[in-house]
């Protein structure tokens, strides 16, 4: 089924807000979403929305620091994972990157995160570091990098 992908909008956000946690399972509030789509904190972020049929079906941000890109989620509802909807937003996120002539991407993963370690692995991306306790400070977190070719 056709997928498209753009930008997120506030009325995006509205169709999934009280789905965030049980459809998504994605750690990010409502509200910490919207601040960022309104870019009340003036971070450089950038949230992309994919939609099959005009449901949304996923959905990744991206801030842009100096001359990388931090990945900040990358999510695919639980019912459309493993259809490669998570590979068309990490190759949105690539683009978008060479587009912004950025050296890097950059990401922390939990290091039990088979799925999306996986994910990223298959796009290139390469371990450079270990946070300890990163998460809940219990699990560890990956940090992950892309090196950006130029276009
Ligand atoms: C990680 C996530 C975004 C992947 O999205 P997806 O749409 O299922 O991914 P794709 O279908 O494009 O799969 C791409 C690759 O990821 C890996 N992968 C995806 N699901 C996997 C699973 N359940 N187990 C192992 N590997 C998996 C595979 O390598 C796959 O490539 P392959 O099909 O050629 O084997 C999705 O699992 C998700 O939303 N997880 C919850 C949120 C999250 O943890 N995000 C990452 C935060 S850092």
């Amino acid at each position: 089924m056709k997928l498209e992908i753009n930008k997120m909008q506030l009325s995006d956000l509205e169709q999934i807000s009280d789905k965030l946690q049980q459809e998504f399972d994605d750690f990010w509030t409502p509200n910490i979403l919207k601040q960022e789509l309104e870019n009340k904190n003036k971070l450089n972020s950038y949230y992309i929305v994919a939609k099959q049929n005009h449901e949304i079906v996923g959905f990744a941000g991206i801030i842009k620091v100096i001359d990388e890109i931090h990945i900040m989620n990358i999510v695919v509802k639980k019912d459309k994972r493993n259809k490669g909807i998570g590979s068309d937003l990490l190759k949105e996120i690539i683009n978008i990157s060479t587009k912004l002539q950025s050296k890097a991407i950059t990401l922390e993963v939990n290091e039990n995160n088979e799925p999306a370690i996986k994910l990223y692995k298959k796009y290139g991306f390469n371990q450079v570091g270990l946070r300890k306790k990163y998460y809940n400070n219990t699990d560890n977190a990956i940090l992950m990098t892309l090196t950006v070719k130029k276009s």
